[in-house]
């Protein structure tokens, strides 16, 4: 008997060292010191020694049942730091993992150099409500109530005289209601209306210019216009103005640009006419100058409102405007 549990003890012995694993460990643990195990058996079958027998061979087992149980601990122990050591292992000689950077939107990169263009020609910046009243969107700018010319800028409604901006204009009723001329300011922002197709977001950004002072002419807006399109752009491109209508200007222009991609042949981007339409201007209307108290014996002055996203698409080389409210992160970090 006692030679047997010695024999148990070796056996168990092995199996400890050969588990490589908290898991094969823990079955070692239940096969030799659970209540089926051998040593358990072992206990169970003292009654059947000879009384003499019966102490010797009980301390042997209980002597066994513990240096086993604290072996195995011993094994876990060890087996358990040497997965901490392979966590915790810190490969100094690694290269360096680079923090990735964020990137502006595109539409933020152009915005901001438009308006960097202008700031440095004297204008100051402006900005406004993207929810607005009839009155600054529409009455204030000239558009009487159910004008014909409302139809133009397929409006949201937010109540009967709330309304998502349709353009950045508004904002020259704002800033000429605060300051008597000369002024000189750009206002850009999001502007909303109801349509949406290849061509058209129902939230796209607008640069809003506006300066009125003491003889201002179209000469004046013709000569900042061209040299924002040849700084933003280059001094090959050339302008050219259409006569158009919009209520708060008299006389007033639409502006195109030589197409940047053909340089004027002909091609996809600019429908093959050579020229791209980038903004609506014009002189400001005097009624609109009146709706702020303006002196309009004193003072002139002209107005203009660009999209940005064509601006942008034209930069980039983009062609489809929908690119840009995505999200699609593959294409938002391209610009620099
Ligand atoms: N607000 C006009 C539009 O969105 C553009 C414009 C601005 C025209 C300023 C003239 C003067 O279509």
């Amino acid at each position: 008997m006692a030679k047997s549990i010695l024999q148990i003890r070796d056996e168990a012995v092995a199996a400890i060292e050969a588990a490589s694993d908290p898991d094969a460990l823990t079955s070692v643990s239940v096969s030799y010191l659970g209540r089926k195990g051998p040593i358990s058996q072992f206990l169970r079958n003292i009654s059947q020694l000879p009384p003499q027998e019966r102490p010797q061979a009980g301390q042997a087992a209980n002597a066994v049942k513990k240096e086993l149980a604290q072996l195995i601990d011993q094994a876990m122990a060890d087996l358990a730091g040497s997965a901490d050591t392979a966590t915790e292992a810190v490969d100094i000689s690694a290269p360096g993992r680079p923090i990735a950077m964020g990137t502006l939107h595109p539409i933020t990169l152009v915005m901001r150099e438009m308006c960097d263009i202008f700031v440095r020609m004297g204008f100051a910046i402006a900005e406004g409500p993207e929810i607005e009243s009839d009155y600054y969107n529409f009455e204030a700018l000239n558009f009487p109530k159910e004008h014909p010319a409302r139809d133009m800028q397929d409006t949201f409604f937010v109540s009967s005289d709330i309304v998502l901006r349709t353009h950045t204009s508004p904002l020259q009723v704002r800033v000429m209601e605060k300051q008597e001329p000369p002024v000189r300011v750009i206002a850009p922002g999001r502007v909303f209306r109801c349509d949406s197709d290849i061509t058209h977001t129902p939230m796209f950004h607008q640069v809003e210019g506006l300066m009125v002072d003491k003889n201002v002419s179209f000469g004046d807006l013709k000569g900042i216009l061209e040299t924002f399109v040849h700084q933003m752009f280059d001094d090959q491109t050339d302008l050219r103005f259409r006569p158009s209508f919009f209520p708060f200007t008299e006389p007033s222009a639409e502006v195109d640009i030589r197409c940047v991609m053909c340089r004027g042949v002909g091609c996809r981007i600019c429908s093959k006419t050579g020229w791209l339409e980038i903004l609506g201007s014009g002189m400001v209307h005097p009624a609109v100058l009146e709706n702020v108290n303006y002196d309009t014996d004193r003072y002139t002055g002209f107005a203009f409102g660009m999209g940005v996203e064509r601006i942008a698409m034209l930069k980039y080389g983009i062609d489809d405007l929908r690119r840009f409210f995505e999200n699609d992160i593959r294409f938002t970090t391209q610009f620099h």
